[in-house]
């Protein structure tokens, strides 16, 4: 049933408005699965199976100078990864179409939309960057970096497109700490991809470098016996400030998670978090005891941007950014407020 305007001059019905939100989420999911992917061609060393570093235009965009790889493992592996991420530009530039076609009265989604668009090509040239140079750890970071700042961005649409909810009443300190908890761990992610970038995966180098995986051999908390050694060189350094961001990042995230239960927001998500983080960090620590496994490091990174979508989602729900008229809400067939991509529920 479509359930038209809300406002008179309101181009827009609540079917539409369903559809676009259901693209969204489609398009975050893709995004998120392409997240995974890219760690799995990290670590079945095939960063490099369409091509050496340095093979210019014939390792990216094509793969071994061709435009469909010889079947072995590792292209089809990479060019999976690459097959996915076209199909996120092409939901991407949907979401776009969209906005364009449908929301003309609300030029923020249209405004962040615009900007999943450039991020995703930014996404793309230093996609071909990070083979072009070796696997650059990096660029590894930054990649890793750049796509929860787009998985972050969709739920932010997915946000905006959605009903003006109450205001939860969040209040500025529950604000700030949500957002200094998502830089955080924003951090934390990207220095655990600069941890994963120095390991070389698929480098003629990757079996014999020794990266920041385990510079702390296989200990944690400690370190070579001791407690957080900076300064005794440049991979210990690297694994500890992976480290140090991680505390800092969890005893944000678990005041967060606290102060969300005590004004009883956001229904059980602050308990998932706590969980979720839980895990995360368990993860973590067995990847340093354990003897290197390709499970246990896609598992962290699975986790670790479960978390990522967790918490933002949390900041972006505090915020409220939700535009659609209070008509609409109240419609019968209106969608869900409660439930948007962040898992947010209203108070
Ligand atoms: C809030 C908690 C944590 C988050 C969000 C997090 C996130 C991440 C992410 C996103 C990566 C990159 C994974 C990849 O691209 O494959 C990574 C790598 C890594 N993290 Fe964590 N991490 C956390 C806690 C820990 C802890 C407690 C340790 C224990 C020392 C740890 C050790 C590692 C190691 C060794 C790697 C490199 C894996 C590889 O060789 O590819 N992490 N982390």
């Amino acid at each position: 049933m479509s359930d038209k305007h809300a406002n008179p001059g309101d181009a827009v019905d609540a079917d539409a408005v369903r559809r676009f939100r259901r693209l969204v989420i489609v398009t975050a999911v893709a995004s998120f699965l392409l997240v995974i992917l890219g760690g799995v061609v990290r670590v079945v060393d095939a960063g490099l199976g369409c091509g050496p570093e340095a093979a210019g235009l014939s390792g990216w965009p094509l793969c071994d100078g061709q435009l469909v790889p010889n079947v072995d493992t590792h292209s089809v592996v990479e060019y999976s990864h690459r097959i996915l991420a076209a199909i996120v530009v092409v939901l991407l530039l949907a979401v776009l179409w969209q906005t364009v076609r449908q929301f003309r009265d609300r030029p923020a989604l249209r405004r962040w939309a615009f900007g999943a668009v450039l991020l995703v090509f930014g996404q793309a040239v230093l996609g071909g960057l990070t083979v072009e140079y070796g696997l650059h750890s990096g660029f590894v970071a930054a990649h890793l970096g750049t796509a929860m700042a787009l998985l972050a961005i969709l739920m932010v649409i997915y946000s905006i497109a959605g009903p003006r909810r109450p205001d939860p009443g969040a209040g500025k300190g529950l604000i700030a700490v949500a957002s200094v908890a998502c830089l955080l761990l924003l951090s934390t992610i990207v220095a655990g991809g600069v941890i994963a970038g120095t390991e070389k995966h698929g480098t003629p180098d990757g079996h014999t470098i020794t990266g920041a995986h385990y510079a702390c051999g296989q200990q944690f908390p400690t370190c070579n016996n001791e407690f957080l050694p900076f300064g005794r060189g440049e991979m210990t350094d690297i694994q500890l400030t992976h480290r140090v961001l991680m505390f800092f990042a969890s005893l944000a995230i678990a005041t967060l998670a606290v102060m969300l239960l005590r004004r009883r927001l956001n229904g059980r998500i602050p308990v998932v978090i706590l969980v979720v983080l839980g895990v995360q960090v368990l993860l973590g620590a067995v990847n340093v005891w354990a003897d290197e496994s390709a499970l246990l490091v896609l598992a962290h990174l699975t986790t670790g941007s479960a978390l990522w979508m967790l918490v933002a989602g949390v900041l972006i729900s505090l915020l409220n950014p939700g535009t659609m008229p209070d008509r609409e809400r109240a419609g019968p067939t209106a969608p869900d407020a409660g439930t948007a991509a962040a898992g947010a529920s209203p108070a």
